[in-house]
């Protein structure tokens, strides 16, 4: 089967993206699962149930979060009932929502597992440890596996790449919004990316208005952040797996631009 996975979609202009861009990829690539990152899909931060069903009824199947899950507090009103939704899984026991989940498709099921790294971002728990244990459950069910390891550093990411390889089908690193380019197949048939971008506002520092983040930069002062306008652009992985052992075949990174 054929997956697309879409970097973190950022406000109004990441949303534009998706509605302008996802149909004519899909149809192009033959995508059969579409899944994203939406930490940031209301204005940047956080999630609403009104913007998730937007992102559904666009084709977007199954969405994951990151550091910025709790942003907007509407999150706290569905997650609980959301199957379509998961936040890193190694937050600690008690906090809502899940952290796996499966997508139904074609008479096959896919796992995707969240899970957020602990290098410049809050210290959760252990996610090495905590993938094999959450991997094991998934395995029950079905060995199509993704895993969306939301983090910041380079090397935590391609730690994790490894450690997982040849266990889950893809290791997609969101969170920086800047798209790596080190798309690849691991030894034992994981496909990795230490980060597949983002979805959103193209002339922007990862998504913001740039002259507020220099000036930021210039002053050290706080600022309300606003995100930019101007050009679009959607960054994504397509991944190709076999239905039966779950191991990837092929990666391949993705970045289609509005003009001007
Ligand atoms: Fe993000
Ligand atoms: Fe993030």
């Amino acid at each position: 089967m054929r997956v697309l996975f879409i970097g973190d979609i950022v406000g109004k202009p990441g949303r534009e993206a998706i509605k302008r861009f996802l149909k004519p990829l899909q149809t192009e690539h033959n995508i059969d699962v579409i899944i994203a990152n939406g930490e940031n899909a209301a204005a940047g931060k956080g999630l609403t149930k009104e913007i998730a069903q937007e992102l559904y009824n666009y084709g977007i199947q199954f969405l994951t979060m990151g550091n910025h899950v709790w942003d907007h507090r509407d999150i706290m009103n569905f997650i609980d009932g959301e199957s379509r939704l998961v936040r890193p899984a190694n937050y600690p026991v008690g906090a809502p929502g899940q952290g796996y989940g499966f997508i139904r498709t074609m008479g096959k099921k896919i796992g995707v597992l969240n899970l957020s790294g602990r290098v410049f971002l809050p210290s959760l728990d252990d996610p090495f440890s905590g993938a094999i244990r959450w991997i094991n459950q998934i395995k029950q069910e079905t060995p199509i596996i993704i895993v969306d390891f939301h983090a910041e550093a380079t090397s935590e990411k391609v730690a994790l790449g490894w450690f997982l390889d040849g266990k889950v089908s893809a290791v997609i690193g969101t969170h920086t919004h800047i798209q790596t380019a080190d798309a690849r197949l691991l030894h034992q048939g994981t496909a990795y990316i230490t980060d597949v971008g983002m979805t959103g506002p193209k002339d922007s520092v990862l998504g913001v208005k740039k002259e507020i983040i220099i000036n930021r930069f210039l002053t050290q002062l706080p600022a309300k952040f606003e995100l930019a306008s101007g050009p679009i652009q959607l960054n994504a992985v397509v991944i190709d797996i076999d239905d039966e052992t779950g191991k990837a075949q092929r990666i391949e990174a993705i970045q289609l631009f509005s003009e001007a």
